[in-house]
């Protein structure tokens, strides 16, 4: 299975992971004519589709979570969401049950590195994010040690962080591009807005309640809402702000394009010690595998090549499978361990690379 951008479909290419638009399913795994759908995948805002080919058959991309799971929590937080529209109540007894199944999903998978995430449309970036970022929190609070009681405390305060943002003028709220000062001081009412809904519904725990004021506090006091400090901000929020932050660069907007996971857990560390924990965020960067198995990179001789598999604890150097000259043709494939060949190094990854060998 590999990563290949939507304009680089082509006929002996079959879909190899479930493709939706919300909760359903557009196009599933397995069907064999996806380059027919080209046109009608760019239009949705899909850019890039998981598929099998000649070249990938035996690579084997991990989910940290299986499908049914992603999608299962995604649904029942969009119904949770509009009940509490309707009724003005949280009603969380889905939402727990679908926390509980991610986080067994979770503490199944010992060693998965995280891959790259769900391949959604753009507009469905609020809830994929909020899904997302619960799954990064719970690869760090299970990296903690936490207890199950931890954990679904963690989950439950994640998945509902960003709340308040449905309670504000949705104009403003997901507008997309730069906002005014005024527009920003409003955006930032998000935090308190969520957090004075869960405080009052009784069925959040405190602890969870936490994280929808403070995910966007920063170590140095630059955040809002109220510009806390490191030892003021709670271990719970300070792991959610990694979390969003690191899914937000990560994700397409219709505004960017997303960032490579280099690219993303480069700003991680740069920020390290100053808007973010410094540890936590090494935690956090053990279990995100900066090439994923399945993508595309291109060597320092130029030449193309798939991610075939991780080598544990030396992520930089991963196992390839290279598919193209310096030049896009194709060769013959030879597999690469670039822990043997440290003459060569990955400088350009995935996402960046449009061109298909
Ligand atoms: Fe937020």
């Amino acid at each position: 299975m590999r990563l290949v951008s939507t304009d680089m479909l082509s006929e002996d290419m079959v879909l190899a992971k479930n493709i939706y638009c919300g909760e359903c399913l557009v196009i599933k795994s397995g069907y064999p004519n996806i380059h027919k759908y080209k046109d009608n995948l760019s239009n949705m805002g899909i850019r890039y589709v998981y598929i099998e080919d000649g070249k990938s058959t035996d690579i084997i991309v991990p989910d940290v979570i299986t499908e049914k799971t992603r999608q299962n929590c995604k649904n029942v937080l969009i119904r949770t969401i509009g009940d509490f529209r309707k009724s003005n109540s949280l009603k969380l007894v889905d939402l727990t049950g679908s926390l509980e199944q991610m986080i067994s999903d979770i503490s199944r998978n010992q060693n998965v590195q995280v891959s790259l995430m769900d391949i959604s449309v753009a507009d469905e970036y609020t809830f994929s994010h909020c899904v997302s970022t619960t799954v990064y929190a719970l690869l760090i609070g299970k990296r903690k040690n936490y207890s199950k009681r931890m954990l679904e405390m963690l989950g439950m305060g994640t998945i509902l962080h960003d709340l308040g943002k449905i309670l504000l003028d949705s104009n403003v709220m997901f507008k997309e591009g730069s906002l005014t000062k005024d527009q920003f001081n409003y955006v930032k009412l998000h935090t308190t807005s969520g957090y004075e809904v869960v405080s009052s519904c009784g069925n959040v725990p405190k602890a969870a309640q936490q994280i929808l004021l403070n995910h966007h506090e920063k170590l140095n006091g630059t955040g809002y809402p109220r510009g806390l400090k490191e030892h003021e901000i709670d271990e719970f929020s300070k792991i959610a702000a990694i979390a969003d932050v690191y899914d937000a660069l990560t994700s397409d907007r219709c505004y960017r394009k997303k960032w490579s996971t280099n690219k993303a857990l480069d700003y991680l560390i740069e920020n390290s010690g100053t808007l973010f924990d410094a540890e936590l965020v090494r935690l956090f960067m053990q279990q995100i595998a900066i090439y994923p198995n399945g993508s595309m990179v291109r060597l320092s001789d130029g030449r193309l090549a798939i991610v075939k598999d991780q080598n544990p604890n030396v992520p930089l150097r991963p196992k390839v499978r290279v598919i193209g000259d310096e030049y896009g043709n194709c060769c013959c494939y030879e597999e690469v361990d670039l822990m043997e060949v440290l003459s060569l190094t990955i400088v350009e990854s995935e996402l960046e690379i449009t061109e298909s060998a």
